[in-house]
């Protein structure tokens, strides 16, 4: 029997070129889940835990109800470092599990839990303990928040780490309900992705709801020293609490892009839309966590110019939380669409302008991405293969820029007002279901490419979704505002005096756009005419401050780096730790790069330290 909502791992079905049947029996492999959801899936979880921060650990029971196939004698979870000190089924009929060897090579993959059920079997429970180095738990100490009263704890699951806390068919293509009831110290405040608390709770229990069926990668959980601010009807900040004003006034414009993002392609469909601002650590810029978007404080730049990673978590409330990529591998489902969406979204907020600016920095950044995989690449393509490899091996500008210029170009084809009605019946008629690369192309020759044939005739898609590099298609976007900046640019290796430059009312991006500008060959005298006009060096906004090191890591400019040393002390988000530490493995400069990794490293999240481990090597 095939169960609706759940992969295979083990199909011999004939592809079918009908998409509404395909997204009804999906059929496709998750090379990165050992589980086996077709036999028998967990469709919802009841999760009881208590978090320790003695021990660095969670421990509790995750109860799951069971669907199985009529023949199903064992359930399989995955899990990664979790110690299973007991499971029972239906209450307390006590069953012999047993946990499956680790896969050599790929440590990411975890051991799955084998569990004998019957067809009838309706809820196995499983007692358990996350280990103190579980991959998604981030444990902090009161020193290492901004408040210094509490310690702190976050998770980050995606793409395959929600199985280091919870025992889960951790897949993207296998979706569930939950309740949860956690024990946290008194005085702490415990949020999920789910209904959540706008204060403190005496006792330190929390407990939570989420009805919409989400996928294990979105799975998430904060314990802090938390206080919430509104900012809108269904929208508001969490933060530590002397930090939630300035979040608040800084993010006062989510309501507004919550009702712009609405009008665009349909419904939110969760309820309350609500962003935690996390500490300086949190590894990433965003997570769409559903409900509760994780955010880093690098966004929190005093003057909103970095907003767009919120119009970005929040496009994800359609384009992944809503029709969800089936494998990593269909992973520029989720971010191309949402950089997409995320610039449309900022277009009718801030005006095309605003919007040119990032669709165009977004091109730069693709084409310097291809530059480094090689132009035939296959991790060029937008279509993956991870098989055997880690999935967040395909984080990367293709999914993301390349994913968003192939919208723009079909966007291009039909006009606004067509790609507007596709893309809103796309997340309406898929809506808490998934979808593989090759149902994304059958939907789109039905419901686009077919009804307007002569306007696609010269367009190869597979080209873009099976091949190599930036297509000669690509649209060529322009941007008027960065015009005004290379004018600047070209005045200044002219000769012109960096202080009698017109660089007044430029926002962060026109900051970028002039750093990035700057020639390969600028001289330390130059650099530090630039820093005195411009003080670059120990910038508050980390995106200029991150552009700015880079360059003068390049060009050995060693005014900046103590500031470039308390920064990689302080920030942990991966994105700007990655191009610093390269840069100075790529110019003679290891030695330096070694020594700040050995203070910073322990400051870093796992998925930080992994890449990091790969770059700089392990001190
Ligand atoms: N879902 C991603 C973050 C992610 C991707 C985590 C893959 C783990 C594996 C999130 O929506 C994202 O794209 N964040 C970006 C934000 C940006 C593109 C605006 C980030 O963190 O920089
Ligand atoms: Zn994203």
């Amino acid at each position: 029997m095939l169960l609706a909502f759940a992969g295979t791992s083990c199909s011999h079905e004939p592809e079918t070129s009908d998409a509404a049947s395909k997204t009804d029996t999906m059929q496709f492999n998750d090379p990165h889940s050992l589980a086996q959801p077709t036999v028998a899936v967990g469709t919802h979880l009841d999760w009881h835990a208590t978090v320790d921060f003695n021990t660095h650990t969670i421990s509790g029971t995750a109860i799951w109800t069971l669907k199985s196939s009529p023949d199903a004698k064992e359930v399989i979870f995955d899990t990664r470092g979790l110690t299973i000190s007991k499971v029972t089924t239906d209450g307390d009929n006590v069953a012999a599990f047993t946990l499956g060897d680790t896969i050599p090579g790929q440590p990411w993959m975890g051991q799955a839990l084998h569990i004998p059920i019957s067809a009838s079997t309706k809820t196995v429970h499983i007692s358990y303990s996350s280990s103190p180095d579980a991959a998604a738990l981030q444990w902090l100490s009161a020193e290492q928040t901004r408040d210094k009263k509490f310690p702190f704890l976050f998770t980050q699951s995606q793409a395959i780490l929600a199985r280091t806390w919870v025992p889960c068919q951790d897949g993207p293509g296998v979706r569930f309900t939950f309740n949860a009831e956690v024990q946290v110290p008194t005085g702490m405040m415990a949020l999920m992705s789910a209904e959540n608390p706008q204060s403190v709770s005496a006792d330190g229990i929390y407990r939570f709801k989420m009805e919409q069926p989400i996928p294990s990668y979105l799975m998430s959980l904060a314990v802090g020293d938390l206080a919430f601010k509104s900012v809108g009807k269904e929208t508001g900040v969490y933060a530590e609490p002397s930090y939630v004003d300035a979040c608040a006034e800084e993010l006062s414009d989510m309501q507004a892009m919550l009702e712009s993002a609405e009008k665009l392609y349909g419904k939110y469909q969760w309820g309350r839309y609500d962003v935690i601002v996390l500490p300086p650590s949190f590894p990433f810029g965003g997570m769409e966590n559903p409900r509760i978007t994780f955010a880093t404080p690098t966004i929190i730049a005093g003057d909103k110019s970095l907003v767009a990673l919120v119009a970005h978590e929040l496009a994800h409330s359609w384009s992944g939380n809503l029709v969800t990529n089936a494998t990593w591998n269909d992973f520029w489902l989720n971010e191309g669409f949402t950089v997409y969406f995320e610039n449309r979204i900022m277009e009718a907020l801030y005006g095309k302008d605003y919007a040119d600016m990032l669709k165009v920095l977004e091109y730069e950044s693709l084409v310097e991405t291809v530059k480094e995989f090689g132009s035939d690449s296959a991790d060029t393509h937008l279509k993956l293969k991870l098989e055997g490899r880690d999935p967040d091996e395909g984080v990367s500008d293709i999914a993301y820029n390349k994913g968003a210029y192939f919208l723009r170009l079909l966007e291009s084809k039909v006009g606004r007002e067509k790609w507007d009605a596709f893309v809103n019946g796309y997340f309406t008629s898929n809506g808490f279901k998934v979808m593989t690369t090759e149902a994304f192309i059958d939907y789109l020759n039905k419901n686009l490419i077919e009804p307007n044939k002569a306007a696609f005739a010269d367009v190869d898609i597979n080209a873009w979704i099976y091949g190599p590099g930036i297509p000669d298609n690509c649209p060529k976007i322009t941007s008027t505002r960065f015009e005004q900046v290379d004018a600047e640019v070209t005045k200044f290796k002219g000769g012109s005096a960096a202080s009698s430059l017109a660089t007044s009312g430029w926002s962060t991006h026109e900051w970028l756009r002039f750093i990035y500008q700057m020639p390969d060959d600028i001289s330390p005298e130059k650099m530090s005419e630039l820093d005195k006009a411009f003080k670059f060096t120990g910038a508050g906004n980390c995106e200029i401050a991150d552009a700015w090191y880079e360059l003068a890591v390049r060009r050995h400019y060693t005014a900046s780096y103590d500031a470039m040393d308390t920064f990689l002390n302080s920030v942990g988000r991966r994105k700007f730790l990655m191009p610093l530490y390269k840069a100075m493995m790529q110019t003679g400069q290891e030695a330096l790069a070694k020594s700040i990794y050995a203070k910073a490293r322990s400051g870093y999240h796992y998925v930080a330290q992994n890449s990091l481990d790969d770059l700089v090597g392990k001190p």
